[in-house]
């Protein structure tokens, strides 16, 4: 919406070099909860099987140990845009910073299972909380013309705190294998693994503290000057800062606060659109990609392959993972999202089926066959690079952009929970339902690949192109 008083792109507005320079800063301090998000979600990879040893604990309770931090996940990123509306954006970052490193120290130094499960949902809530403030306040302070490219920023934290994460975890094992009794200063590998991420979470609570406030948050507490500084900062010095205060303050007048009531409507309690954003968001865990990024390693020490080169096949797959994210920006504004997606789900579906055939071949030692065994390692990562170049950042994509204004904060919510329920429940079933069939787990992944591709062909609309204003 615009008028000749309020001019869209002020000549002074675009950022100048040396205001990119220090934007960049901002938007990489901010998206260093983007990273711990990738970083704390995987690590627990490279811990599992050591923790199934060390607790002398079955399938199915390993797997509520690891799947109970998605809970916290859930109920991060559902209390995480309240909090930041009454106390900052900054202060979430900082909250979620504590967590983190609590969360770390806890976790490498439990007394039992159940403080460490109860160690790892606080760092879920840690994550949450990560993973609703970075896009925020990435989109909050950037200058509009590069918002975009600024915001891409989050997805690719996520994808190098997974790698991140593998790397350090397979550093570990070996520093670990070098020692006596595979102890590193009294503590096991696994601990280690978990603790490590004290630095990273201490780091993003100083970072925290050298970058500013959201203008947004300053305008709507009132402190308008604060809010012209930071203003300046992040948009230039020639920008007309009391013109930019009073659009903003327009905006957030015009804006309507989206509520949970606001999203019903229609036959099946929803409104059809947010059908469609629980669908995205269900399908891109329901076809199994965090089986690749939370239980690789045990994975492949299930067929036969050795804890050390399992690692190295979690860590080459998160670089796969990272290829393709930066596959999937370079052509999602060029084909669009559907041709992506229904891309990423052809590929996926194939690759699925691949590893299905192989782990078929599984003999009774655990072991798979040399030709299978290949087939099986070419297939998870062919899997994981078509996921990362469609799914992946399609769908947040999607979620960011499908909603009509009117209902976005609301509809994006209850998507993001419903993704993070579909991955616990794809989480908490894999170690049981790999127990009973590996080859079938896999057959079942493949099934949502397929079935994603009529839920793409019969009820997603393109967005690429549109202004946010065109949707609905
Ligand atoms: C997406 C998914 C997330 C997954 C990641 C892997 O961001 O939402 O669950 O771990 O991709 O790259």
């Amino acid at each position: 919406m615009t008028s000749t008083a309020q001019p869209t792109v002020p000549e002074g507005r675009k950022a100048q070099p040396d205001h990119l320079g220090h934007v960049i800063f901002i938007t990489a301090a901010a998206a260093m909860g983007g990273f711990l998000f990738g970083y704390d979600s995987s690590v627990i990879n490279g811990a599992v099987e050591a923790i199934r040893t060390r607790y002398d604990v079955g399938s199915a309770v390993l797997a509520q140990v690891i799947a109970i931090a998605l809970i916290g996940c859930a109920i991060g990123a559902a209390t995480a845009g309240r909090i930041a509306d009454r106390i900052g954006r900054i202060r979430v970052m900082q909250i979620a910073a504590v967590l983190f490193t609590i969360s770390a120290v806890g976790s490498a130094l439990p007394f039992a299972l159940w403080d460490l499960a109860m160690w790892r949902v606080l760092g879920g809530i840690a994550i949450g909380m990560a993973s609703v403030i970075g896009p925020a306040y990435i989109a909050e302070v950037s200058p509009p013309a590069y918002r975009g490219r600024l915001g891409s920023f989050q997805q690719a934290a996520i994808v190098v705190g997974i790698a991140i994460s593998q790397l350090v975890n397979w550093g570990i094992l070996n520093l670990a294998n070098g020692e006596q009794r595979g102890k590193i200063a009294g503590l096991e590998a696994w601990q280690w693994m978990l603790g490590v991420m004290v630095v990273p979470a201490i780091l993003y609570g100083l970072l925290s503290f050298a970058i500013p406030e959201s203008p947004r948050f300053l305008i709507s507490a009132g402190r308008l000057d604060r809010a012209k500084e930071v203003l300046s900062e992040v948009e230039g010095r020639t920008v007309d800062l009391d013109a930019r205060v009073s659009e903003i303050q327009d905006a957030m007048r015009r804006e309507h606060k989206s509520t949970f009531k606001d999203l019903l409507g229609g036959k099946g309690g929803f409104l059809p659109i947010v059908w469609v954003g629980i669908g995205l968001s269900v399908f891109q865990q329901l076809v199994g990609i965090n089986v690749a990024f939370y239980y690789s390693s045990t994975l492949w020490q299930s067929v036969g392959i050795n804890p050390e080169s399992s690692f190295f096949y979690s860590f080459t797959t998160s670089i796969i993972n990272i290829i393709g994210t930066v596959i999937a920006m370079i052509f999602v504004d060029r084909i669009g999202r559907r041709p992506l997606a229904l891309i990423g789900s052809a590929g996926m579906a194939v690759a699925l089926a691949l590893e299905a055939w192989a782990f078929s071949a599984k003999t009774a030692a655990g072991t798979l066959p040399s030709t299978e065994g290949t087939v099986a390692l070419i297939a998870a990562h062919g899997f994981v690079l078509f996921f990362a170049l469609s799914w992946g950042v399609v769908v947040w994509v999607f979620l960011g952009e499908m909603f009509p204004n009117k209902i976005r904060a609301a509809a994006l919510g209850v998507a993001a929970s419903a993704q993070w329920i579909a991955n616990w429940a794809i989480t908490a079933s894999f170690p049981s339902l790999s127990d009973w069939n590996l080859s079938g787990t896999y057959v079942i992944y493949m099934v949502f690949a397929l079935l994603s591709i009529p839920f793409v062909l019969k009820y997603v609309k393109e967005t690429k192109g549109k202004a946010l204003e065109e949707m609905g």
